[in-house]
């Protein structure tokens, strides 16, 4: 039988308007998370992908990148306002990573939120072949799995969701809570980060909707649902080339003599989120710097904060918290011509970043909640050469997977000082074994094995 086509349905779509050289306007991939994840897996069969192109009131036409079609789906302002700034941003996001910023709820974001998924459906339902396989990704389209299924009964349909799901003590804050439910269990295979995640949902199932459950097997409506824990993961090959091209090695040994040829670098990258722990691990920074544990001659740090959701109140609270703290530490800490913090609020090619990891003698990634954290799994992935240390959060999806690590728990200063101070003085053959084990657990869980294993299951008749 021919291999199904798939569609994948994202709220945004893998590609950037760009400005090209001759001044006319092209396309090109974009960096990040679910990009880099789908693109091997999409670009060896008869794909679509079907999301937002990034502008406003508009439907451009996006030609196809690497044999992968492309449909654009608009989004107005007051959608951008109300769906994605509002209700996928503002209630969805911090009510699923712990609520560790208090999450609002606005019945008006809520009613873009249906009219958005219901958008996507629609479009999904018109391009679909005939019993495609369609694969809805993230919180942004809770509910398009049952919205599609309605219209487009002949699709498998399969539903992940990239970031955490909440416990139930947290879930039931949510106003219609009931309902998204229902649209996720459209989907005949709900994906997870965790295991964690998947027993979350169908311990919620059970409760308000009153599913029958068996294991990680839901009964509804005479419809079987599998749940399951599936960790997402990175390119690894695409990374160990970018570890081993003599000009990122190059980079990186430029890099550090323009860091002032430090002993030590710490690194930290993330989007500049409030989920990510940045102000947590600065503090901790100072604080060590105070108990005069480093001193900035030999110990430095940089953090790439890329910028994110800017328009949204909480992000805009969080830059100014962080780059206060910056300020701070680089004015009591800092030599003339040797920062104590180099804070970089930009984003940066894949080339640069690698030289960036190369660098890295510990990389400290301390989300206070986080669906995986790919960024853990690209240092690895580059480090080649089995240097460098990684500090992790316990509270990222990626913990479960990576026991090597530095694993920490970054609410716990104390705990967060000690650990980098740990990871910092551990003698090199201790780091190289702890480096060694976790790339070996990286090379065999790419994300083509990701993937592959996602789609084999939701290929898989229902019961
Ligand atoms: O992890 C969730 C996610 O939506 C990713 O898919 C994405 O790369 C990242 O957050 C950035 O999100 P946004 O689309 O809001 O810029």
């Amino acid at each position: 039988m021919a291999r199904r086509s798939l569609v994948v349905v994202a709220n945004r779509l893998p590609v950037d308007e760009v400005v090209q050289s001759d001044g006319s306007i092209g396309w090109a991939r974009s960096p990040g998370g679910l990009v880099s994840a789908l693109h091997p897996v999409l670009r060896d069969r008869r794909s679509t992908w079907i999301g937002w192109a990034g502008g406003l009131d508009s439907t451009p036409y996006v030609p196809d990148s690497d044999g992968i079609r492309m449909r654009a789906v608009p989004l107005s302002e007051a959608d951008y306002e109300n769906y994605y700034e509002g209700y996928a941003n503002s209630t969805l996001w911090p009510l699923y990573h712990d609520a560790v910023q208090t999450p609002a709820f606005h019945r008006r974001w809520w009613e873009a939120y249906v009219r958005v998924n219901r958008r996507f459906a629609q479009v999904t339902a018109d391009y679909a072949e005939p019993d495609a396989m369609v694969w809805v990704q993230d919180y942004h389209l809770q509910l398009v799995p049952a919205m599609l299924r309605e219209l487009r009964p002949d699709l498998r349909i399969g539903f992940f969701m990239h970031i955490p799901f909440p416990p139930t003590e947290l879930f039931m804050q949510l106003p219609r809570r009931a309902e998204l439910l229902r649209g996720i269990l459209g989907a005949d295979l709900v994906g997870f980060q965790t295991a964690a995640g998947a027993d979350n949902f169908v311990r919620l199932v059970a409760r308000l909707l009153g599913a029958q459950v068996d294991g990680r097997t839901v009964e509804i409506d005479g419809r079987t649902v599998r749940t399951d824990a599936f960790p997402i993961s990175i390119d690894v090959g695409e990374m160990e080339d970018l570890g081993r091209n003599p000009d990122v090695i190059m980079r990186a040994k430029r890099l550090r003599a323009d860091l002032g040829d430090p002993e030590r670098v710490i690194l930290g990258v993330d989007r500049l989120d409030y989920t990510k722990g940045i102000a947590h691990r600065l503090k901790a920074f100072r604080e060590l710097l105070v108990d005069g544990y480093i001193k900035v001659q030999d110990t430095v740090m940089v953090q790439v904060a890329v910028p994110s959701r800017e328009r949204v109140e909480q992000y805009k609270v969080l830059r100014d918290k962080v780059e206060r703290e910056v300020g701070r530490i680089n004015g009591e800490f800092s030599r003339v011509g040797v920062p104590a913090v180099h804070y970089l609020n930009q984003s940066f090619d894949r080339f640069e970043l690698t030289a960036l990891y190369l660098t890295a003698d510990v990389m400290a990634v301390t989300p206070l909640r986080d669906g995986m954290n790919l960024v853990a799994k690209e240092y690895i992935a580059a480090r080649v050469d089995n240097g460098g240390a990684l500090m992790l959060s316990e509270f990222t999806g990626a913990a479960a997977e990576l026991p090597e690590s530095y694993l920490v728990n970054p609410h716990d200063l104390d705990g967060l000082k000690g650990t980098l101070m740990r990871a910092l003085e551990a003698a090199p053959a201790e780091n190289r074994a702890r480096m060694r084990a976790m790339r070996k657990h990286v090379r065999s869980h790419d994300v083509r094995s990701w993937a592959r294993s996602y789609l084999k299951a939701l290929g898989q008749p229902p019961r």
